[in-house]
């Protein structure tokens, strides 16, 4: 798992190191300088004729300590300073003289000229306004310009809180963050300007005083063999666990297909799908391994055999498909009552759950097994109430207060999906790509979660876990298919060869 870092905690951070500790900040700033052309070489970028382009802040003051180190291996860089002289920071001013001693001469303009790289020190963390004027024309001009561009620490205009564009921003091949990654790097637009992202030590620890769930964390790859539910030699179906899906309204045999093909693929045991009559034939034909059950849509129905299925089930997944009509919201509000076991709600069961206000989050909180919620934007829109451009401005806040709230695990889905559980950390996603922005996507993920669950996982580990493979079938399925043509049964396709290649 790695740390990915707020503006405020990397600021905590730097601070802690220099006045705690007792580092000097120009000695965090060689090291940044460093490790930056280390990178730079690491790329095999040409570093022969570099423009190196400096702010007044410390960003700028790093880029002066680069243009002096590729001037100490016999390059001849040109350097800029587009920050105002008279507000250099004191490393800073120390970096420009430096520099200047060694007869190096800063300029205040871009020359026009051709370069082989172009490294944007303009700013980093420090940005804290919107860009304008000179600045704005500067960074600009470097995006016109054709060479490989590399920003030091973090595009100069991306705000590293939340990604955010601030104005203009410089547009990188490549971005050379330090000690940890930032939130502004991951988070989109602010990862298409960051390009390659390479994460470099200079001696920056992270600090005691940071509460365990105050930082956001990303899965990796080698993380993921040691979560995956093991296969006992010694087994049979019972052990990997018995699912109930609840999904599939009159005309959406796909979502229950989708889903409950997926937990199979998952690695669940017996998935049996409980669904509206007419559906029976389709998915009997299409998933003959799905047990069925049905209920009909007449007004007499009651759905009798609901508390038997909730018994049986060892975990449930709810919604997927499942429509909007007063059958449907019947059917969640029987599950909720009587429900006792983990479960999955996702889709229509969320925009239902919605409907029944205060009552519904209640049933929520009292189930003592746990329940992981799968709502997109808009179905979180509905949940809280918020607007979409409020859960994207202030979504890692609004999360925590919403699992807080309901005692649930929730996978907020985005292009880049966050996972949070009422007392764990927050854990935002880093696979997964355009292609998957597809109908019956989200139902591949709610059966993956389930199929999980399904064998004996916690439901928050479930849900980052789920979230994880669902990305990384997205990306094998782009690699193969491109990016047009991936439809949501290529994810399934995708799921057995990922597992594989995990537990390889
Ligand atoms: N337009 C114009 N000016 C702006 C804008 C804007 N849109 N946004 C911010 N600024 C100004 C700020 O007002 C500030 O100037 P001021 O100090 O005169 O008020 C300046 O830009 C800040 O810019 P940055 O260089 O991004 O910020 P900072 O000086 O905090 O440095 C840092 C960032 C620490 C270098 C970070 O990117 C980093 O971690 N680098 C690597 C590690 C390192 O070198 N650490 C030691 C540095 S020394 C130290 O931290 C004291």
């Amino acid at each position: 798992m790695k740390e990915i870092l707020t503006e405020d905690q990397m600021r905590r951070s730097d601070q802690r190191m220099i006045q705690k500790m007792q580092v000097p900040s120009l000695v965090l700033m060689e090291r940044a300088a460093l490790q930056c052309v280390a990178a730079m070489k690491a790329e095999d970028i040409d570093l022969s004729k570099a423009l190196v382009v400096c702010g007044s802040g410390n960003n700028g003051g790093d880029g002066f300590a680069i243009a002096r180190m590729l001037v100490e291996e016999g390059n001849h860089p040109d350097v800029v300073l587009v920050g105002n002289y008279d507000h250099r920071s004191e490393e800073t001013k120390i970096q420009m003289k430096i520099l200047e001693n060694l007869g190096i001469s800063v300029g205040n303009s871009l020359p026009q000229k051709e370069y082989s790289v172009i490294i944007d020190a303009v700013f980093g963390i420090g940005l804290s306004r919107e860009i304008k004027g000179r600045y704005a024309e500067v960074i600009d001009q470097m995006n016109r310009m054709t060479a490989c561009k590399v920003a030091v620490d973090t595009p100069s205009g991306i705000r590293s809180d939340d990604g955010k564009v601030l104005g203009t921003a410089f547009k990188a091949d490549l971005t050379v963050t330090f000690a940890f990654q930032k939130m502004g790097q991951i988070l989109y637009p602010g990862c298409e300007y960051t390009g390659k992202l390479v994460t470099t030590p200079i001696g920056i620890t992270r600090p005691e005083f940071f509460a365990e769930e105050e930082i956001c964390m990303a899965l990796e790859k080698s993380d993921v063999p040691a979560m995956l539910p093991q296969r006992k030699p010694d087994s049979n179906k019972g052990t990997y666990g018995k699912v109930l899906m609840i999904t599939g309204s009159k005309g959406m045999s796909g979502a229950a297909y989708l889903s409950a093909r997926a937990a199979y693929l998952s690695g669940a045991g017996l998935v049996r799908i409980y669904t509206e009559e007419s559906n029976r034939a389709i998915l009997q034909e299409l998933l003959p391994e799905a047990v069925m059950t049905t209920y009909s849509l007449d007004e007499t129905e009651s759905f009798e055999e609901l508390p038997d299925l909730l018994e049986w089930a060892d975990v449930l997944c709810i919604g997927c498909g499942l429509g909007m009509g007063p059958h449907s919201e019947e059917l969640l509000k029987k599950v909720l009552e009587n429900n006792k076991t983990p479960a999955v709600i996702d889709a229509d069961g969320l925009n239902l759950l919605a409907k029944t206000g205060e009552w519904g989050i209640e049933q929520i909180r009292m189930n003592p097994s746990g329940y992981v919620l799968t709502p997109h934007m808009k179905e979180m829109s509905r949940l809280t109430g918020y607007s979409v451009q409020e859960l994207k401005d202030n979504r890692r806040e609004l999360l925590r207060k919403y699992t807080e709230k309901v005692h649930a695990v929730c996978v907020l889905k985005d292009s880049r999906t966050l996972v949070k559980a009422p007392e764990g950390r927050l854990i935002i996603n880093t696979t997964g790509n355009a292609a998957m922005a597809k109908a019956g996507s989200g139902d591949v993920l709610a059966g993956m979660i389930t199929g999980l669950m399904a064998q004996h996982m916690r439901p928050d580990d479930a849900a980052v876990l789920g979230v994880y493979l669902h990305g990384l079938c997205g990306d094998h399925a782009r690699k193969e298919l491109g990016s047009y043509s991936v439809l949501a049964g290529d994810l399934l396709k995708m799921l057995g060869r990922t597992l594989k290649e995990l537990e390889d």
